[in-house]
């Protein structure tokens, strides 16, 4: 495959600052060599320019430069997104904070439109981020690229124009979810997003979870948008996130949902947030990624011979 690596380096959207550094670490830890080594065509495209801003790291209040800084980044990724899928290659953002999303799921959902194909979103969390400025707590727009992606009104004119691209909520599957707020929650219900829960993960398991996922978005002949924010990883091997929740994926959950995704052949672009390096420990959670990007792109212990098709044939 061919990839574009995008890095977006911004903290606005966050609750605390630190992983505006994230797309840097995530390179020196190795990612674009990760991916190469399975044989893809690997061009990293570089940083988006975000504009200047003089906000103090503590404290850090919410303010109309950080609101302006995820605008202008958010039209910037939807233009990054479109251009490479248009050029027929898949781009994997490098965050950056959750708040990218609003661009990068915008050109993804704008070019799966152009091309009558599907957009479906796995969005992997520990959190729902289908807040809207009405039901936040926090106002952190980290917590809200989803609820802007499914077209939930309340944003303001700001948010409008031409650079919005819209995704079907009930596309859209939350993936290792374990803190989401009250209103949240009912809004999630209501439009009838997928959440996959621990508790459903711990019952069920994460195999016959993400089989059912990758199936629904085969099915639909879809394009798959994977979202994969650090939190959703167990922050004990994670420790580099602004919003750590305990009880999170396993090294192992986590390497096998990546190697599930790679097989089904289905995943047309990615983004990778809310590292924070001022957070982690000596690198591991920069490292961790790193190795989940490359199981995503096909490392393997041992080569497998598992068929795309063998995903249905299992279950069956
Ligand atoms: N639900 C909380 C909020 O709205 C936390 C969101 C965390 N999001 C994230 N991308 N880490 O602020
Ligand atoms: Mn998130
Ligand atoms: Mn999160
Ligand atoms: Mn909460």
């Amino acid at each position: 495959k061919r990839i574009d690596l995008i890095g977006i380096p911004t903290d606005a959207g966050a609750s605390c600052r630190g992983c505006g550094m994230g797309p840097e670490a995530l390179r020196i830890a190795g990612i674009g060599e990760a991916i190469a080594a399975q044989g893809h065509d690997v061009a990293d495209l570089g940083d988006l320019s975000r504009p200047r801003r003089s906000e103090p790291t503590l404290p850090w209040r919410l303010s109309e430069a950080r609101e302006a800084e995820v605008l202008a980044l958010a039209k910037l990724g939807s233009e990054a997104a479109y251009a490479s899928m248009a050029a027929g290659r898949l781009p994997v953002f490098l965050g950056g904070d959750h708040s990218i999303a609003m661009g990068t799921l915008s050109g993804v959902a704008r070019y799966g439109a152009a091309k009558g194909k599907p957009v479906h979103v796995l969005w992997i969390d520990a959190h729902g981020d289908f807040n809207t400025p009405t039901t936040s707590e926090t106002g952190n727009l980290h917590g809200m690229p989803l609820a802007l992606s499914c077209g939930e009104p309340d944003f303001g004119p700001q948010f409008e124009g031409g650079w919005r691209g819209r995704i079907d909520p009930k596309n859209v599957t939350i993936f290792a979810a374990r803190d989401i707020d009250r209103p949240e929650r009912e809004l999630l219900e209501q439009r009838g997003v997928d959440v996959i829960d621990m508790r459903r993960i711990d019952e069920t398991g994460a195999v016959a979870l993400m089989r059912e996922v990758l199936e629904r978005v085969a099915a639909d002949g879809g394009h798959l948008h994977v979202s994969l924010d650090v939190d959703a990883v167990d922050p004990a091997i994670a420790p580099g996130a602004g919003t750590p929740v305990a009880g999170g994926l396993t090294f192992r959950e986590a390497h096998l949902a990546m190697e599930m995704i790679h097989d089904s052949g289905l995943m047309g672009s990615l983004d990778i947030v809310e590292l924070n390096p001022i957070l982690d420990h000596a690198g591991m959670s920069a490292r961790l990624l790193v190795d989940l990007a490359a199981s995503l792109f096909g490392r393997q212990i041992m080569p497998r011979r598992i068929a795309r098709d063998a995903l249905t044939a299992q279950s069956s």
